[in-house]
């Protein structure tokens, strides 16, 4: 298909043939990274900025990475280190960007929808990284691309979401995306991590751990994000682990030949024991690789020679 979108902004509004598009273009691109020289000519002469308002390893090196190895110009901007401390406003620091012409911007922000407000007023592409407690697309890219490399028929599997449901924006696109491309969906962790009416997502809820791991092909362990927690969202951290952490013992619960991912960065000991996360039925580490993978096949979707891409 020709890609036609200018902006990466949520899994919500891409189609089931949007996200096979990037998937497919993500597999050609696995082998650069598998050569000794790592980079294509492809995006040579295009400008990324990388601009994270919230802190980020995986994310943000390998948009550079990505972004490297097709041979863009790329440059990261933290936000503490921006005229923003000054009191300049975000669209101002924007259009200063783009006075300064560059391709993309790939955006983490902890206010939900920011990228969107900017996307409708920037000439350049939009990606977003991570807004608040609502998308990180390209995380739930990298996971399908992950789990199909496992269960080719993505339409056939169980999934099950474990732990801080609530907080989390890889969740949400995640939902989105296993939905489209016809998984069954569980979401398990304490009430009080779950969001009210999510059974409204088409998700079967569970708030038993064991109950949940049942029938399931994927258990998705999920950080628990105490830096968004304003209150006491459980007794402790040694009772939520014992209820809901993803142990050896617990992996024996769901089906046989289970494959466990987590987004990153985990909090060993806490939703995940060590056993597991180093364990043969993680693919923690597959996910960063593919990451790189899925992050140049966005570029190169959104920013390779395309007449027919959208401007606003
Ligand atoms: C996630 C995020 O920032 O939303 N991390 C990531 O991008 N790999 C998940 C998390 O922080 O728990």
């Amino acid at each position: 298909m020709i890609w036609k979108s200018k902006d990466l902004l949520s899994i919500e509004e891409l189609s089931k043939n949007e996200i096979e598009t990037i998937l497919e273009t993500a597999v050609s691109f696995k082998s650069v990274s598998e050569r000794t020289v790592k980079k294509v000519p492809t995006l040579r002469g295009k400008t990324v900025v990388l601009f994270f308002q919230e802190p980020s390893t995986r994310t943000r090196t390998s948009f550079e990475l990505a972004s490297k190895r097709l041979s863009a110009d790329n440059l990261t901007i933290q936000s503490s280190a921006s005229s923003l401390t000054k009191g300049e406003t975000l669209l101002d620091t924007m259009k200063t960007l783009e006075s300064m012409k560059i391709d993309a911007l790939v955006i983490r922000h902890s206010c939900s929808g920011i990228p969107h407000l900017l996307a409708q007023s920037m000439q350049a592409s939009v990606i977003n990284a991570g807004d608040g407690f609502h998308e990180h697309p390209t995380q739930a890219l990298l996971d399908l691309l992950t789990v199909r490399e496992n269960h080719p028929h993505l339409d056939q599997l169980t999934i099950t979401f474990v732990g801080d449901i609530l907080h989390s924006r890889v969740v949400r696109s995640n939902i989105y995306a296993f939905k489209k491309m016809g998984a069954r969906i569980r979401v398990c962790g304490p009430p009080t991590l779950l969001p009210k009416d999510f059974e409204k997502w088409g998700v079967e809820v569970f708030y038993h751990l064991d109950a949940a791991l049942q029938g399931t092909d994927v258990i998705y362990v999920l950080r628990l994000q105490l830096e968004r927690q304003k209150k006491n969202l459980f007794p402790t951290l040694r009772e939520y682990s014992q209820l809901y952490g993803i142990t050896s013992d617990r992996l024996l619960k769901a089906n046989s030949g289970a494959i466990v991912l987590h987004p990153g960065p985990m909090n060993r000991g806490i939703e995940i024991s060590s056993g597991v996360a180093d364990g043969s039925a993680a693919r923690i580490d597959d996910q960063v690789s593919n990451g790189v993978a899925i992050r140049m096949a966005v570029l190169y979707l959104l920013l390779g020679e395309n007449p027919e891409r959208r401007t606003p």
